[in-house]
Formats: structure tokens, sequence, C-alpha cells
């Protein structure tokens, strides 16, 4: 049975763990390890974290089984002002992936937007990771093209890809 909670602060440290533990899978061979680190202690820094959930009005949902957490997603409802749920975040530990875990998160999050009017989810991902595949799957479609430059000489290269609810 897999559960899925409201994080609190207190989980933070979770988070930061499934983070550091998942990033470098999906992305080793896609980001050079030095922006693997800097984007990790850029978004998973406890100070980071906390403004995300405290300020920046982001809310972690976290998966659980009986014995473990298993991966997380972040939201932001109402995103730039506009009745759209933006999703920040979303990382499964390697040995949790494919098991219907990413389907359910987004499936959630999909019916808490929907009972707050939104009318849309909205992602970005690196053009490059196959997470593009999944999110298809999840009825997304490529709706733009964004480069970021991150500071530091790093730039993050992605699709923007919208759900209509
Ligand atoms: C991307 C991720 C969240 C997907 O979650 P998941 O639990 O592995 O995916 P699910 O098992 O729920 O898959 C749901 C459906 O999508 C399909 N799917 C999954 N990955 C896919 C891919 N890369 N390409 C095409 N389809 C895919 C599955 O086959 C499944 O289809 P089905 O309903 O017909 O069986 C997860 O794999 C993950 O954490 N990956 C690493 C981190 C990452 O890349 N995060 C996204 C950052 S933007």
């Amino acid at each position: 049975m897999i559960e899925l909670i409201t994080a609190t602060e207190a989980h933070l440290p979770e988070i930061k763990r499934i983070a550091y533990e998942t990033w470098p899978a999906t992305f080793g061979a896609i980001l050079s390890e030095k922006q693997i680190a800097y984007m990790l202690d850029w978004m998973y820094s406890i100070p980071s974290l906390t403004s995300q959930i405290t300020e920046k009005k982001h809310v972690f949902l976290l998966a659980k089984d009986s014995e473990q957490f298993l991966g997380y997603a972040s939201y932001e409802l109402n995103y730039t002002g506009v009745p759209k749920t933006k999703i920040h975040k979303i990382y499964l530990l390697p040995a949790s992936q494919g098991k219907g875990v990413g389907a359910l998160l987004i499936n959630r999050i999909g019916e808490i937007a929907a009972e707050n009017e939104n009318n849309a989810l909205l992602l970005n991902v690196n053009r490059y990771n196959k997470a593009v595949g999944f999110y298809e799957k999840m009825g997304f479609s490529v709706v733009g093209n964004e480069d970021i430059d991150i500071g530091d000489g790093f730039l993050m290269e992605d699709f923007i890809m919208e759900k209509p609810l």
C-alpha cells in the first residue's frame, strides 16, 4: 500500500536525502558532476527547501510504503497568479521507479489542482530527460522551450509541458 502524505519541515532532511540519491542516476548522462552538485546545493539545502515551503508556497507530497519513503513531488497552485498548478519537482528513488508511484503522484496533484479550480498542470523538464516520455504518457504535451541561465556558467535546457485538466 502506497500512502501520499504532505511533508512538513520535519521531512526536509528526508527529501534532501532522496534527491541526493536520485539525481546522479537521473542526470549523470545529461549534466556534468559540477552542475549536478551546484543545482542540488541551490535547490535542496535545508534553508532553500524551508523557503520553498514557507515563503514560496510549494507543497511537497511524499510517497511511502509500509517501510520507507520512496520519493516526492512538489507543486504550487495558481502559479504566477493564473489558475494553473506548477509541478516543480518529482523524484523517486531508483528502486521505486517504474511501479506506478509517479502516476499516483501526478494524478493526486491533478485532483488537488482541480479541487482548487486550477485548469492545467504545468512543468519544466530537461529536454534530454527520459521523463519526457512519462509525462507524455500522463497526458502532458510540449508547449514551449526554455533555456534558463542558472549562474556559474550553467544552463537548464528545458521543455515546458502542460496537461489540461
Ligand atoms: C519520472 C518518474 C517520476 C516517473 O515515475 P514512475 O513511477 O517511474 O512512472 P510510472 O511507473 O508511474 O509510469 C506511469 C506510466 O508511464 C510510463 N512511463 C514511465 N516512464 C516512461 C518513459 N520514460 N517513457 C515512456 N513512458 C514511460 C509507464 O510505462 C507507465 O505506463 P502504463 O500506465 O501504461 O503502465 C520517475 O521514473 C523518476 O523519479 N525518474 C527519475 C527522476 C526524474 O527524471 N524526474 C523528473 C524530473 S523533471
